[in-house]
């Protein structure tokens, strides 16, 4: 695996390499990450990764200085899963002078996510659109542990013509459900075994739903309830239209249920995808 951290001899690793697959990380990997490189090589010739801990997408109370950074490790994992070339710029490489010009997603980057994470979503587009330009990848991979940002990204990648495919990722969890997640790694053992409640709420949702019960307000004040009488503090449990995160209008039967809950110190996010198959 070639390892660069400088723009231009990016560029010239990534000449004449065919059809570039591009999985952009902040490092401090797990198998979710790992489960996107696998994913990648199926989309074309050479795969690109991306180390960088992009501090524009971290809010000020939030853990930009302690984020995990474990790049020996990250490289080992990367090159067992074949990845081709990495690139793992500085923040003077990205970053030389201040990042004034940036992308400022539609509405729907100040709800959910956003409404916790306010220029969250500005950020990770911002860094994303760089990344592009940088890699000029044909293909990009996101995982849809991070739903919003999946569809942020789907959304700026068409309005602004860029000619990528976009590609979604499952989300890999652990054995009880919890999605894989470098935050994780916060948890007390205690608060892990507690860990696994928020996939089994949003699961109690989705059998809900598809048993027909459309009160989705009711549901997610449930799962709020059962969350945080268990020392959770829930953000929001959302049930939303797949395509645009919307209310689901309806009849619509693509839908998503959205959560995010702090427990401990780590603040974890999970959703669910369903599809209502109605009978005749
Ligand atoms: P990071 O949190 O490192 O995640 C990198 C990619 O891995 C994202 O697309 C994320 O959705 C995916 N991922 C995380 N956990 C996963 C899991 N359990 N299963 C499957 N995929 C998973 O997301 C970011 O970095 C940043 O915002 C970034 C896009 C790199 C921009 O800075």
């Amino acid at each position: 695996m070639q390892i660069h951290s400088a723009i231009p001899d990016l560029r010239a690793a990534l000449k004449n390499c065919g059809r570039i697959v591009f999985v952009p990380t902040m490092g401090n990997l797990h198998a979710g990450h790992i489960s996107l490189m696998t994913q990648a090589h199926e989309h074309g010739d050479t795969v690109a990764a991306s180390i960088f801990v992009n501090r524009l997408q971290f809010g000020p109370n939030e853990d930009f200085d302690k984020y995990p950074r474990t790049f020996k490790d990250d490289c080992e994992k990367l090159e067992a899963a074949g990845v081709d070339v990495l690139f793992a710029p500085t923040e003077n490489d990205l970053y030389p002078e201040a990042q004034h010009y940036q992308v400022d997603p539609p509405e729907i980057q100040n709800q959910l996510e956003g409404q916790f994470r306010p220029g969250h979503f500005r950020g990770v587009a911002t860094v994303v659109l760089k990344l592009f330009n940088i890699v000029q990848p044909q293909v990009a991979i996101f995982g849809k542990k991070d739903y919003q940002q999946l569809m942020v990204l789907r959304n700026m990648t068409r309005q602004l013509a860029l000619p990528i495919e976009i590609v979604g990722g499952e989300t890999v969890r652990a054995e009880d459900g919890l999605a894989l997640s470098s935050r994780n790694g916060y948890l007390t053992p205690a608060e892990r075994s507690e860990a696994a409640r928020l996939n089994g709420v949003l699961r109690k949702i989705c059998a809900a739903v598809l048993a027909g019960e459309r009160n989705f307000p009711k549901l997610e004040q449930a799962a709020i309830v059962e969350l945080d009488s268990h020392g959770w503090k829930t953000d929001y449990v959302a049930v939303r239209q797949q395509a645009d995160l919307q209310a689901p209008q309806p009849g619509n039967p693509e839908l998503v249920v959205l959560a995010a809950s702090r427990l401990g110190v780590p603040r974890l996010i999970d959703n669910l995808e369903m599809r209502i198959i109605r009978h005749a």
